[in-house]
């Protein structure tokens, strides 16, 4: 075959890669399996805030933000960028908050958090679900 009759080929298959690797990408959202959607948060709402800020929330501070927007230093090389909590906050439901802390979002930087490698920033059940009260306090 000439070059000139492969080069649409060569482009349609291209688009092709493309178009589908877009739409592989699954959202955080997406990768909860429908039983944990719809789990309630066991933890009382009256959280202790500065607890949780200093103790747990620390581990999240980095990409997520004091403010909880999403727009840090770290975020900025990332292709999948984390969400913003405040204003009408997050969309997701407790459950679909928990299970991302707990197992993260395939191939972004957000690793889950029951089976940390580094052992200290592993997460109690109860301790993931207070973080769910604090992210829901980000908005207003
Ligand atoms: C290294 C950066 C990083 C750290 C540290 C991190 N996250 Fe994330 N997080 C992300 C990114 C990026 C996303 C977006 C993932 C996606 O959209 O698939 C995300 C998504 C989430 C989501 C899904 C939320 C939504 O509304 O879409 C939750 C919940 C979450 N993170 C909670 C936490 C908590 C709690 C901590 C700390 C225990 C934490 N994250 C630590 C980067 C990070």
């Amino acid at each position: 075959m000439k070059l000139k009759k492969c080069l649409p080929i060569a482009v349609a298959l291209l688009s092709v890669c493309l178009f589908s690797t877009t739409a592989m990408a699954a959202s955080a959202q997406d990768q909860v399996p429908a039983a944990a959607k719809s789990a309630t948060n066991p933890v009382d709402s009256e959280i202790d805030m500065k607890h949780t800020k200093k103790k747990l929330y620390k581990r999240c501070k980095n990409c997520h933000g004091k403010k909880g927007n999403g727009k840090t230093a770290a975020a900025k090389d990332m292709d999948v960028k984390p969400p913003n909590w405040t204003g009408s906050g997050s969309k997701l439901t407790d459950g679909e908050l928990y299970w991302v802390i707990m197992h993260g979002s395939k191939d972004t930087e957000m690793v889950g958090y029951e089976n940390h490698k580094k052992k200290k920033k592993r997460l109690s059940s109860d301790e993931a679900w207070t973080l769910v009260h604090y992210i829901r306090a980000f908005a207003k």
